[in-house]
């Protein structure tokens, strides 16, 4: 039996507009709220929007150039909650939020993800009867150890829109109860964004500036606590990935909790390939798009791999996006070296080893224009005048 919220959709004068606060706090969030917030700009007679920044990430490298890059507005406010245990990051979030949905009263509240700003952020809004918008709900690795697996559960439970990016999404949250009313399959935000940007990464010099050409060179990423936090692993890893590195070049854009790791537990060692600081998002997409392989443990890198059709090696155990396997060019490798040499083998030896992956249904650009064209409509509906 599906389980019905309340509709608490407040009554709209019909010449109100539409006040959504959109949140975005970590990296992955921000090429996200980026094509929203366009998408709102576009309609300035309908939305008032407020971009609220949480600060949970706060270095330039990983904030302030998405904002530059992506032509993001900038936040009207920022909370600068900055780091800490999962407890007081969310505790934080929840606190200065809530504080400031009772000023600025939305009609609604816009969250993207599965970070710990997205759940802090929902939670607040819902028991101030605020109804949410996820953005990117009903992905599931069936994996309760990551922490983004509890924040995507939770956040989906206190959703009154829940906006989908593939078909797997839709069945895990009517197995889950949630009302089909309130599901809406729109696409991906995250790829309306590569879709934009593709050209402008075209004419950068980020090959050239590294010493790179075109499909010779592997690009990795890491920064899951699963994989980073146990030195063990870590050390297995660059084993095989710098074995790799001896015949095609791995460049390891580093993530600040990596890097941490990398000092906190390797005891000054470095690994054996072509470490950089953490890239600006068009520098980051002009490599993906000429990778040979991909080697990542990020969510969002698996699908823009799929949607640039770059061969992807996931160093997981499980996805949260089936369809970049099914569909994509995405394979789940998990953590052991001999496995992710086997995996690396069979593509470098050829087509066999290679997935000619297609791009999913809906993941055409449009998912943003889609998601607020449903906010109006279901605002709209419910002016003073028809109720
Ligand atoms: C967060 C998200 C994760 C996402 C990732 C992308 C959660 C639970 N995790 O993980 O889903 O894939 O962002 O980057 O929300 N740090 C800095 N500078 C910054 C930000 C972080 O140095 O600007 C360091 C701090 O030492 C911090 C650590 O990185 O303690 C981890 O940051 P945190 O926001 O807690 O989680 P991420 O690992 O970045």
């Amino acid at each position: 039996m599906p389980i019905r919220q309340e509709d608490h959709l407040m009554p709209l004068d019909p010449n109100e507009k539409i006040r959504v606060l959109a949140v975005a706090g970590a990296r992955p969030n921000f090429m996200k709220i980026a094509p929203l917030m366009h998408e709102f700009a576009r309609r300035p007679d309908r939305f008032e929007p407020v971009l609220v920044h949480t600060g949970q990430h706060y270095d330039k490298a990983m904030s302030e150039s998405f904002f530059e890059d992506l032509g993001i507005p900038q936040p009207d406010v920022n909370l600068g909650v900055g780091s800490g245990s999962h407890g007081q990051q969310t505790a934080q979030v929840l606190m200065k939020i809530e504080e400031l949905l009772i000023e600025r009263r939305p009609h609604a509240v816009l969250v993207v993800g599965d970070v710990n700003s997205t759940i802090a952020a929902a939670l607040a809004a819902v028991k101030l009867d605020i109804p949410v918008a996820h953005v990117e709900a009903g992905l599931r690795s069936w994996d309760r150890k990551m922490p983004e697996e509890i924040n995507r559960v939770l956040t989906d439970s206190v959703s009154h829109w829940l906006f989908t990016t593939e078909p797997s999404a839709e069945e895990n949250l009517l197995r889950e109860g949630v009302a089909p009313e309130k599901i809406h399959f729109v696409g991906n935000v995250m790829i309306d964004t590569l879709l934009a940007h593709q050209e402008r990464a075209r004419e950068l010099d980020t090959l050239a500036r590294l010493g790179l050409s075109p499909h010779s060179y592997a690009v990795l990423t890491l920064h899951r606590p699963s994989n980073v936090d146990s030195a063990e692993r870590l050390i297995r890893l660059f084993e095989v990935l710098g074995r790799l590195n001896k015949e095609l070049p791995v460049i390891f854009p580093i993530h600040p909790r990596t890097a941490h790791a990398i000092e906190a537990n390797l005891g000054g060692l470095k690994p054996d390939l072509h470490l950089t600081d953490p890239l600006g998002y068009l520098d980051f997409l002009r490599l993906l798009t000429d990778a040979q392989m991909v080697l990542t443990d990020s969510g969002g890198i698996q699908e823009e791999t799929t949607a640039l059709g770059v061969p992807c090696l996931t160093l997981r155990n499980s996805t949260e996006r089936p369809v970049t396997v099914t569909e994509g060019t995405n394979r789940i490798v998990g953590t052991d070296p001999a496995a992710i040499e086997t995996a690396i083998a069979d593509l470098r030896n050829g087509p066999a080893g290679e997935k000619n992956g297609r791009r999913p249904a809906l993941w055409d650009g449009r998912a943003a224009a889609r998601i607020v064209d449903i906010l109006e409509r279901d605002f709209s509906e419910r002016e003073l005048d028809k109720v």
